[in-house]
């Protein structure tokens, strides 16, 4: 696992399909003459993440046989774990448009050329099998499902190029590439680091998980995703200022990073779990944080899932350690976080809190129990609720605000 950066990134090579100022001026230069596709959020992010090395060894959007082992066997061709099928896909109608062997142009949703695909394939594919596959149901409800069932019947393969590393429009100081955060720590001298991923706001529990998980490694490596989630999740500015408040007041400086994960949601569950801990690894981590309903939506998964999920693959063979959590929740007993773990209170000692409780309280201008979250936080998103009223319940079991 050794590497001269730290931990090796997943198939060894940390990939970087940025190019380089020749390429780009190559690209520039048939931008009017090439054939174009216009990207979903979802397909920039994927191009982003392809082209940092957050995917590696991906260098492209899969072809059919790497594809159908992923959906089928969580395994890339060359044997490797992998359990999210990362592809592009399109209309029939564009698809017509484009020759296998050709490059074509990728706009972003505003139609700024931002890369190029080198199309090896267009292949058809089965979306009911992804979806009981990957999602484990077929349920059109459920959001990463809702997006295979929406999009085109092709997808395109091949290795892409980004164009320009561009600073993030709303985080540019939080934007640490692969690249960087593995210099990041070998700077600080940190050998074990930990991985965080999100999605919400942050409350008293994922505190404390983050905390139990610190005392035994060195760092701590906070990734909130910031990529495209479903419609009634907390937006990322609004979580990235609870995270800044947080470092303020609860943190110790030199021990965590924050940085943003430029990735989209998939609400995949225990395969999301999996893809969550490969991506960390490529960025340095050596442990990854896997608590309660991991990456979950709705009903869909059991409460350790995507903990279990792990043993799926030999114990060396994703190369980052899964840090595993209970349910943590606030004991009146013993007046701390624990869990059913550490904790010897009855039910009614415990402060849980559901989402939609939370989120309820929030709108009236009520600050949920310091036991839930960290008054600062609540403020702010007291303030957040204010502004802008559009956030409904995600029907979740727990306590994801
Ligand atoms: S996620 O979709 O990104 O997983 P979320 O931001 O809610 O959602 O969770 C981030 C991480 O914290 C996940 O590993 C999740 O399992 C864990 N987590 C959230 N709430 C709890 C809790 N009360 N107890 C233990 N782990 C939790």
């Amino acid at each position: 696992m050794s590497h001269p950066d730290g931990i090796a990134p997943h198939g060894g090579r940390l990939i970087n399909r940025i190019t380089t100022s020749e390429q780009r001026q190559e690209f520039l230069s048939k931008a009017d003459f090439l054939p174009r596709i216009q990207l979903s959020e979802r397909s920039v992010s994927d191009l982003e993440m392809i082209a940092i090395g957050g995917f590696s060894p991906l260098t492209g959007f899969m072809e059919e046989a790497d594809y159908s082992r992923v959906v089928l066997e969580m395994h890339l061709q060359n044997d490797l774990p992998w359990s999210i099928p990362i592809t592009l896909p399109v209309s029939q109608e564009e698809a017509d448009t484009l020759k296998e062997g050709s490059l074509v142009r990728l706009d972003n949703p505003q139609g700024r050329f931002i890369g190029v695909l080198e199309l090896t394939q267009k292949y058809h594919y089965d979306k009911l099998r992804e979806a009981v596959n990957v999602y484990r149901t077929n349920d059109e409800k459920h959001p990463g499902v809702a997006v295979v069932y929406k999009q085109g019947p092709v997808y395109l393969a091949g290795p892409v190029w980004l164009l320009e590393r561009d600073p993030h429009a709303l985080f540019p100081l939080y934007q640490i590439d692969p690249i960087d955060s593995r210099i990041l720590f070998k700077q600080k001298e940190w050998k074990t680091i930990v991985g965080f991923q999100t999605r919400n706001p942050i409350h008293r529990a994922h505190e404390y998980i983050q905390k139990c998980a610190l005392e035994t490694v060195d760092g701590l490596f906070l990734h909130p995703l910031v990529g495209v989630t479903k419609g009634d999740d907390i937006p990322a500015d609004v979580r990235m200022r609870c995270y800044e408040i947080m470092l303020e007041h609860y943190f110790p400086k030199d021990r965590v990073i924050l940085a943003i994960n430029p990735a989209a949601m998939r609400y995949a569950g225990p395969r999301e779990a999996i893809f969550h801990a490969l991506v960390r690894k490529n960025y340095g981590c050596t442990h990854f944080i896997v608590g309660r309903d991991h990456a979950g939506v709705g009903d869909y998964y059991g409460t350790y899932d995507a903990q279990h999920i792990f043993d799926e693959f030999a114990a060396d063979e994703l190369g980052i350690v899964p840090m595993k959590f209970e349910h943590a929740f606030y004991c009146k007993r013993t007046q701390s976080m624990a869990t059913v773990k550490t904790s010897p209170s009855s039910r009614e000692e415990r402060v849980h809190l559901s989402g939609t409780k939370v989120r309820e309280m929030l709108r009236n201008g009520e600050l949920p129990p310091p036991e839930f979250s960290r008054p600062e936080v609540a403020r702010e998103l007291i303030r957040a609720m204010q502004v802008s009223c559009t956030l409904g319940p995600d029907g979740r079991n727990g306590d994801g605000i």
